[in-house]
């Protein structure tokens, strides 16, 4: 994850991402003002910023609420999302407390990020770096997903997913590169894939 960005570029670097990810949006105005995964994670900055003081959590849990009933989004705000993220459509997306998020992930409506326990230490998932996840996919406990991972729509993903990986159906299948990540972009044969069971 990187750092270092001030309040206002992160918040600046959400409407690029926004741009960058979704082939509709013509406009950082039109971003700003009619994308709710825009708007949900702006909210989020904000309330993370308050979480980090034990006295400011119920106020930074109710900021996260009237985001939710804005956007239908539900990120809490201990959370830890990283810079330029995107979520597409949102509606429907709920991010837990203890789940952690690389830079530039893309999550599209309907992912949950949860946990399988009522226990109160790391029960979320950590997801890498330029990880998507497909519409309606829930992925599950403190599993890891490997950078440049794509979890498909719908997927139900329970165990960790390697980098470069592609996670799909209930549960999960996952498909590993035989080359290294940085290599895959001159190999693009798909048939140069391994597949198993998570
Ligand atoms: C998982 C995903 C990233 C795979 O993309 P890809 O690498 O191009 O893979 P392919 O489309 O070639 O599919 C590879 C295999 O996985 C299957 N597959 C793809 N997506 C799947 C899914 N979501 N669930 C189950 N199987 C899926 C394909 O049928 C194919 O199976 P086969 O090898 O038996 O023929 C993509 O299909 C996906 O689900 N993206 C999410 C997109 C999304 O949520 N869009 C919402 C827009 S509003």
């Amino acid at each position: 994850m990187t750092r270092g960005r001030g309040l206002l570029g992160v918040l600046s670097d959400d409407l690029d991402a926004a741009r960058a990810h979704d082939p509709a949006a013509r406009s950082r105005l039109e971003v700003a003002l009619a994308y709710p995964g825009v708007h949900a994670l702006w909210a989020y900055r904000a309330a993370h910023r308050l979480w980090r003081f034990p006295a400011m959590r119920l106020p930074a849990r109710l900021l996260s609420q009237i985001a939710r009933a804005a956007t239908g989004i539900e990120i809490h705000p201990g959370a830890r999302l990283g810079q330029r993220m995107f979520i597409d459509h949102g509606m429907g997306v709920v991010i837990g407390e203890t789940a952690v998020v690389g830079d530039d992930v893309m999550l599209y409506h309907g992912v949950t990020l949860g946990g399988r326990s009522l226990s109160r230490g790391k029960r979320h998932p950590t997801l890498g770096d330029r990880v998507t996840v497909g519409a309606g996919a829930k992925v599950l406990g403190p599993v890891w997903i490997g950078d440049d991972a794509q979890i498909g729509a719908n997927a139900v993903v329970v165990k960790d997913v390697p980098a470069g990986a592609v996670a799909v159906g209930i549960p999960a299948r996952v498909r590993v590169p035989k080359a290294p990540v940085a290599e895959r972009s001159r190999n693009e044969d798909p048939s140069e894939l391994i597949e198993y069971s998570i």
